[in-house]
């Protein structure tokens, strides 16, 4: 039932239709494989806004996003990713570009986040994962003994990120903390794994670092993380339910598809803990 896509990290759920009821011992057997594959892929499900949002509660509670601009009026705990939003400069806006980890800004980010297909690119538009556990358990113990203990800060909007996000409306702004210290290294509730839990978008700096050394320090741990040998590429196909693993992975889109063709898909995440 569950199928490797590569030799971490991705894995495909065959014979689940996640339209009908799940039964307790098939439930706790997709929570089990999504400790042991932190990007479990369903395909061909095409679901509504309101299936998925039933679908995804069989591994967690829904937890609200922060910019609500994105909201579906029908079912406003589902968001929508679209290449057919512009910033306000005129410039097109592609969510998700650059590596990051979602919504680390919260005192207890997102465990997971779900997408679920509904138009895609005839070609390109895949999403790119990092297993931040791989890159961690490869890092000489050296680095791992320094960064060890280390606390980073993060905001909505780091002022040292490439890529800016959408500005949040007032009430939003309201229920987004303005920073919150996590550990740079993390260890992962269920698994008991420790990953580099690094976010290049949020990061505003690490606790008692200069800020020159701290950004070196990391780049140089984004460099290392992004190594092709960490990453799995997950090419979509109409239909996939992909939900990933935040706590262990980083990832990102790709931009690199003809725009005129329409890439959209649903979005939803799922509560997680106060990383430790
Ligand atoms: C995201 O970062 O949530 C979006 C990823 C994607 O659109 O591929």
């Amino acid at each position: 039932m569950i199928t490797p896509l590569s030799l971490h990290t991705g894995a495909e759920v065959r014979g689940v239709d996640l339209t009908q009821p799940v039964d307790t011992a098939l439930r706790e057997r997709l929570n089990r494989a999504f400790v042991e594959h932190p990007v479990l892929v369903f395909r061909d499900q095409h679901l509504s806004p309101a299936q998925l949002f039933d679908a995804v509660q069989l591994f967690g509670e829904v937890f609200p996003q922060h910019n609500t601009r994105f909201a579906l009026p029908e079912c406003p705990q589902i968001h929508y990713i679209s290449n057919q939003d512009f910033y306000p400069d005129g410039k097109r806006y592609i969510p998700g570009e650059g590596y990051h980890t979602d919504h680390s800004n919260a005192a207890e980010p997102p465990k997971a986040t779900v997408l679920h297909a509904v138009r895609l690119p005839d070609r390109g538009g895949d999403t790119q994962f990092v297993n931040m556990q791989l890159a961690y358990q490869a890092l000489p113990a050296a680095m791992r003994q320094r960064i060890d203990g280390m606390r980073a800060m993060h905001v909505y909007q780091s002022r040292h990120s490439e890529r800016k996000l959408m500005a949040l409306s007032e009430t939003a702004r309201q229920n987004v903390p303005d920073a919150v210290l996590h550990p740079l290294v993390r260890t992962h509730p269920e698994s008991g794994r420790r990953s580099i839990y690094l976010n290049p978008i949020r990061i505003e700096g690490i606790v008692g670092m200069e800020e020159e050394a701290a950004l070196a320090l990391l780049d140089e741990l984004l460099a290392h993380a992004t190594q092709p040998q960490y990453e799995y590429r997950h090419q979509w196909r109409t239909g996939d339910m992909v939900m990933w693993d935040n706590r262990c992975l980083l990832h990102k889109a790709n931009g690199d598809y003809d725009m005129g063709q329409v890439r959209y898909l649903y979005r939803i995440m799922l509560k997680g803990d106060v990383p430790v």
